[in-house]
């Protein structure tokens, strides 16, 4: 059997924060051992929101690049790449938009979620409505099996699946089984993909407590100095219940504990769980153990982040690398796109 196919992306949104990092890049890291990986830096998709001031879309999909090979993402074992160095990408988003009705992306329900949370962005233009398609083109453009992505991205990819469903059903060739079942057999033109969704799975909550999102301002960066690190932490929400040290909480609900999850041992979690619980620790001391221990976590990615920002031009060279490789199994789709739908 062929090698299962991993693709994931992300918009070039600036550094990464901790929110990526336990969500997917794990995940990534991981998928890369045993996988024919494809990573790439969706950079279209920042301008759907962006498009008014794009002026560091480029800049900010360098520091990604960088966070992710700082982080362990190995370019000789997967292709990293720019999504607009594969224009491919954009002549499937032309043919897809022939079978996919508007009613599918309005019910979409990250549409409404983002327009509402993000209204001091101007999102009524049809670039940002057509989002989740482009990213159905991207998955299926390099014939992707499998796409790790976050829970939040699942509607996305459900989208994906019944778009691909219908352009083969539209253009693929419908033959009658040959064993007699009466079954109709669909020519899979293009691949229909499947979620993997990241291990922690769970949204990993920002500083107030929202799911963390750069557009939110509640994010902690894993490139962020250990200074800016340790107040971003000072500053984080705890259950709202605890007005007062002598006040018992609830470690459930309280953000810092959530993240302090992603970090902390297991039996030292446990007893700031049942101190919270009985008020036995304020949420003052809470917060400096995990500011220092957040802190010695990413030590040893800060300084593989310094080391790879040094070498010049690295970015650029791993992302043209990174085309070299995605762009024929592009080409390669496209082509049988064109032909099943009679453009060639
Ligand atoms: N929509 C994803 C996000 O907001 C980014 C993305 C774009 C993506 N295209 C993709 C993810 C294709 C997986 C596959 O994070």
């Amino acid at each position: 059997m062929a090698q299962q196919i991993i693709l994931t992306g992300y918009r070039p949104t600036g550094k990464l924060h901790i929110g990526h990092w336990f969500g997917n890049l794990q995940n990534m890291l991981e998928l890369q051992k045993e996988y024919d990986c494809y990573f790439f830096i969706a950079d279209w998709h920042a301008l759907t929101s962006e498009w008014s001031d794009s002026t560091h879309i480029s800049e900010y999909t360098r520091e990604m690049v960088l966070d992710w090979v700082a982080a362990g993402l190995d370019p000789e074992k997967c292709a990293i790449y720019r999504q607009s160095d594969v224009p491919e990408v954009a002549e499937l988003n032309l043919y897809f938009s022939m079978v996919t009705p508007m009613s599918w992306l309005e019910r979409v329900p990250t549409y409404k979620e983002q327009k509402e949370n993000l209204a001091d962005k101007d999102l009524g233009n049809v670039g940002f409505f057509l989002y989740p398609l482009l990213m159905s083109c991207d998955i299926i453009v390099l014939g992707a099996d499998h796409v790790p992505v976050g829970e939040d991205q699942l509607p996305h990819l459900e989208l994906a699946r019944e778009v691909a469903r219908r352009f083969n059903y539209t253009y693929g060739k419908h033959e009658m089984a040959t064993d007699g079942s009466g079954e109709e057999i669909i020519e899979q033109v293009v691949v229909e993909p499947e979620a993997i969704i990241s291990k922690t799975g769970a949204r990993v909550p920002g500083l107030d407590g929202r799911k963390m999102s750069k557009s939110y301002g509640n994010a902690i960066f894993i490139s962020d100095e250990p200074d800016v690190m340790r107040k971003k932490i000072m500053s984080c929400m705890t259950d709202p219940a605890r007005q007062r040290k002598t006040d018992p909480g609830d470690p459930n609900i309280c953000p810092l504990h959530q993240i302090h999850k992603l970090i902390g041992k297991d039996d030292e979690l446990a007893k700031w769980e049942e101190d919270c619980r009985c008020a036995a620790c304020g949420c003052v001391a809470h917060k400096r153990a995990v500011a220092e221990e957040l802190v010695a976590y990413f030590e040893e990615f800060s300084k593989r982040r310094r080391e790879v920002e040094q070498i010049e031009g690295y970015a650029e060279r791993i992302l043209e690398e990174g085309a070299r490789k995605a762009r024929p199994r592009a080409q390669e789709t496209i082509a049988k796109v064109r032909k099943a739908i009679h453009i060639d």
